[in-house]
């Protein structure tokens, strides 16, 4: 799946120029394309959408922080946290005793985690922009590590993964959520079907390149935590509905489905026309799942545990 746009050097510039709290450390060379893009429009998107992407993930976040189970005064890293969301709710759960690093490359989103950790007054929270696959974090000897989606974007999964590891304390927990394959994810396929035939044929995406499904195959992630030095790796799955709108609106889910997810990926580049066309094409596919509980379809994952 294509994902790469704006070119390299802007990230850097961005990760190195903004945030002054961030220590002197050196982003991943192959992770340059993902920090890039998750510093252009994708990131802005995803600040702007922040609400409604929290929305439509709520039943699978709740799902993943039972089983990463944060105890108060427990010291907690967020991996890709994006919006911060979940440092909300991990912050919330370890309590003033405990603390909460949220660690993401995208300044839009990181801006938009700060804000909102700053509104809920929990100051054990705090949000660190850096690549996690190498950047110096802010504080280490974590009891658990967790992320909602932030994990698949790596080049070099196992070296991240083993400099993630050193970040905890010896026998901490990690709880990730990433997605499985994406014929088993309705609310991606469903919008992608509509919009096919507007847009040009894709070739055969890499199933292992940095990207929404780079763990799709279960195998390959307790292969990668293995080589990382990750014990008692668990790959669980779990399925939960994806609540894009609400009830009768069709309009919000059809922009929703066409702003965020794989759809949003492939209609990157497309003109306005295309955009329209795809999105009266996603529209008509979603009638078929409007509920008196709202617009959703079924969201599959893997919930993925180890200890360090
Ligand atoms: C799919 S989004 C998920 C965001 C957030 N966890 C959520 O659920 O709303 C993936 C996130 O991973 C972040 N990310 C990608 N590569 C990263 C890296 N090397 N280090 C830290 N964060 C990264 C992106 O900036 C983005 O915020």
């Amino acid at each position: 799946m294509p994902v790469a746009r704006a070119p390299a050097p802007r990230a850097r510039q961005a990760i190195g120029q903004k945030d002054h709290r961030m220590p002197a450390s050196e982003p991943v060379e192959g992770n340059a394309a993902q920090i890039a893009y998750w510093n252009d429009r994708a990131g802005e998107t995803w600040a702007e959408l922040q609400a409604r992407i929290d929305a439509n993930f709520s039943a699978l976040t709740a799902l993943a922080l039972e089983a990463a189970a944060p105890q108060a005064g427990e010291r907690v890293i967020d991996i890709g946290c994006g919006c911060g969301a979940t440092v909300l709710d991990l912050a919330r759960r370890v309590g003033p005793t405990g603390s909460v690093l949220g660690v993401d490359v995208s300044e839009p989103m990181a801006a938009r985690a700060r804000a909102r950790i700053a509104a809920a007054g929990l100051a054990q929270a705090q949000v660190q922009v850096a690549d996690a696959a190498a950047g110096a974090f802010d504080w280490t000897g974590a009891d658990l590590m967790f992320s909602r989606f932030g994990v698949m974007f790596f080049a070099e999964p196992a070296a991240a993964f083993a400099h993630l590891r050193r970040q905890m304390r010896p026998g901490g927990r990690l709880l990730f959520a990433c997605w499985r394959p994406l014929a088993e994810n309705p609310w991606f396929t469903v919008p992608l079907e509509a919009g096919r035939p507007f847009l040009p044929p894709q070739p055969p995406a890499d199933p292992t390149a940095p990207g929404p499904f780079a763990f799709a195959d279960p195998e390959r992630v307790r292969q990668v935590l293995a080589t990382a030095g990750w014990r008692e790796i668990g790959v669980s799955p779990r399925e939960a509905p994806m609540r894009m709108a609400d009830a009768d609106d069709l309009d919000g889910a059809a922009a929703f489905a066409t702003r965020v997810g794989a759809l949003a990926r492939l209609l990157a580049d497309s003109e306005p026309e295309t955009h329209r066309a795809v999105k009266r094409a996603v529209r008509e596919a979603l009638r078929a799942h409007d509920g008196p509980d709202g617009i959703a379809l079924t969201g599959s994952v893997w919930l993925v545990s180890a200890r360090a």
